[in-house]
């Protein structure tokens, strides 16, 4: 099993299709020690499907400002880097632990990354009063909490910028697939989160079914009504 993460790798996609994409996959030996490091101690890292389409999306886009929310270790933020080494990257969790091991990995590559220990939702505050503007925001942090990042998201992105949500699907239970009670409340929040995404008529919102299921919203920078 050449990807095989320390959950299971079917959250929406069969768990054969989601390693098949897996071993497809070119990366570079910086993120398969990653990979090897998150199975080891059991830290949760992107799925295959969701981070070739985060590379995709920053290879294609070429964004120069970037905000990462949900650091982990750091496997996203590379895959963001090695997808566009231009990009001027900053990366908030607010696990100190997690964010050392990032750390770590960054400055053993020579990786020019800022890290900052912090609550996702008061950095975007304290972005937003600022007035600091990005061309790329990934967040893949507690998804119970996306509903209080979203308009602030929004707000923080330049004309024609891109934002991606990870997580959006929950397994698929935000679409219908049978769950037990206990995350009822995380499927609620995660379905008003979509419900409410599209409510700015200069945002375009894509739901991409990979992965755990992810949101990309697009500054059109026009209104779209
Ligand atoms: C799924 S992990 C991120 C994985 C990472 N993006 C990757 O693919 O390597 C989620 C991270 O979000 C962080 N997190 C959760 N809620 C947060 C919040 N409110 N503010 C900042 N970080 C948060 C956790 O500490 C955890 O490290």
């Amino acid at each position: 099993m050449e990807f095989k993460r320390w959950r299971n790798l079917g959250e929406i996609l069969p768990e054969e299709v989601e390693e098949f994409i897996g071993s497809f996959f070119e990366r570079e030996e910086l993120l398969r020690e990653v990979e090897e490091f998150a199975k080891k101690e059991k830290v949760p890292i992107l799925l295959p499907s969701s981070a070739q389409v985060l590379r995709l999306i920053v290879s294609l886009k070429k964004p120069r400002k970037v905000l990462e929310i949900g650091t982990g270790i750091g496997y996203s933020t590379l895959n963001i880097y090695l997808a566009h080494p231009e990009a001027e990257i900053t990366t908030v969790d607010s696990n100190i632990k997690r964010l050392k091991v990032a750390e770590g990995f960054f400055k053993r590559a020579g990786i020019p990354v800022e890290t900052v220990e912090a609550d996702g939702l008061d950095f975007l505050r304290e972005a937003l009063s600022e007035g600091r503007k990005y061309d790329f925001i990934f967040v893949d942090s507690a998804k119970g909490e996306y509903p209080f990042f979203n308009y602030k998201v929004q707000a923080l992105l330049k004309p024609g910028g891109l934002a991606l949500f990870d997580n959006v699907l929950f397994r698929g239970y935000v679409a219908g697939r049978e769950h037990d009670g206990r995350y009822k409340r995380g499927v609620k929040l995660l379905k008003h989160f979509l419900k409410y995404i599209k409510e700015y008529p200069n945002f375009r919102a894509y739901l991409i079914g990979v992965g755990d299921g992810l949101l990309l919203l697009e500054n059109l920078g026009y209104n779209r009504r």
